[in-house]
């Protein structure tokens, strides 16, 4: 069997920081380069350019991506950026199927799939967010939502291809989100071998270690490391502590 993927740690910067907070945040940002482990933002598209340029400048080891993309290449589509537009600046990160897109912005599993596939065809390493809503939760009904959000994309021989490669999860339950309320470490270790579960059984041993399941919600240096400490927990997908420079260090200097 080869080598655990090396842990990722990766903000999602959501509707904060334009051009000139990105370049800020990027030219304050100190972070040293690590063996075991990986950096990466997801910024607002308007910031794209410009935290690609700063990190370039500053040499960052830290990748850039984008928070959406749309499944067509161009056409009628107003307010929506393509997957061209972003291989166009250097962009070749992109997260699908966040659990704000799926609650305000009318995103589905279908929707989810059509994104996954079409930036997977084009090309793009994609971070697929999954992850129960707190009346799921008390419904008992985390793992069937887990599977549903899931099914499609396992089933997809396209998609399947790419697990493990450029195709990564994220479990972030909504209930953790922006919160404060972090998942329990047993909470957390449970859902991800849930859903390496569902990978093992649809993908076979070798590529479901291979691919990385993230965990996000609450993610604060005060809780990463024991989250990290986690089997099975490959990485954070971090919103609020993700905003600040030093914080963001902080929770690098913890893997
Ligand atoms: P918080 O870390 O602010 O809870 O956000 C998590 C998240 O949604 C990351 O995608």
């Amino acid at each position: 069997m080869s080598a655990k993927p090396p842990i990722l740690l990766a903000g999602n910067w959501k509707m904060n920081h334009g051009p000139k907070a990105a370049r800020e945040f990027l030219q304050k940002l100190e972070l040293p380069e690590k063996e075991n482990a990986q950096a990466r933002l997801y910024v607002p598209t308007l910031s794209l350019t410009s935290a690609l340029a700063a990190t370039l400048e500053h040499s960052l080891p830290l990748q850039v991506g984008a928070q959406n993309v749309h499944h067509e290449k161009s056409g009628a589509f107003t307010g929506e950026i393509s997957g061209p537009m972003l291989s166009e600046i250097g962009i070749n990160q992109v997260l699908i199927g966040h659990s704000e897109r799926r609650q305000f912005f009318g995103e589905t599993n279908e929707s989810v799939l059509l994104k996954t596939k079409s930036a997977l065809e084009q090309g793009f390493e994609v971070l697929l967010c999954i992850g129960e809503l707190l009346s799921e939760r008390e419904a008992s009904k985390t793992e069937p939502v887990l599977r549903e959000q899931l099914i499609r994309v396992l089933e997809n021989q396209e998609c399947k291809a790419h697990f493990g490669g450029r195709l990564h999860l994220a479990y972030e339950p909504v209930w953790a989100i922006g919160t404060g309320v972090v998942a329990t470490p047993e909470q957390a270790q449970s859902a991800h071998a849930y859903v390496r579960s569902l990978l093992i059984t649809a993908l076979g041993q070798q590529k479901a270690q291979d691919t990385r399941i993230l965990y996000g919600g609450s993610v604060t240096p005060t809780n990463f490391k024991e989250l990290l400490s986690c089997p099975g927990i490959d990485g954070g997908l971090v919103g609020g502590a993700s905003l600040k420079p030093e914080s963001f260090r902080a929770l690098w200097d913890l893997i």
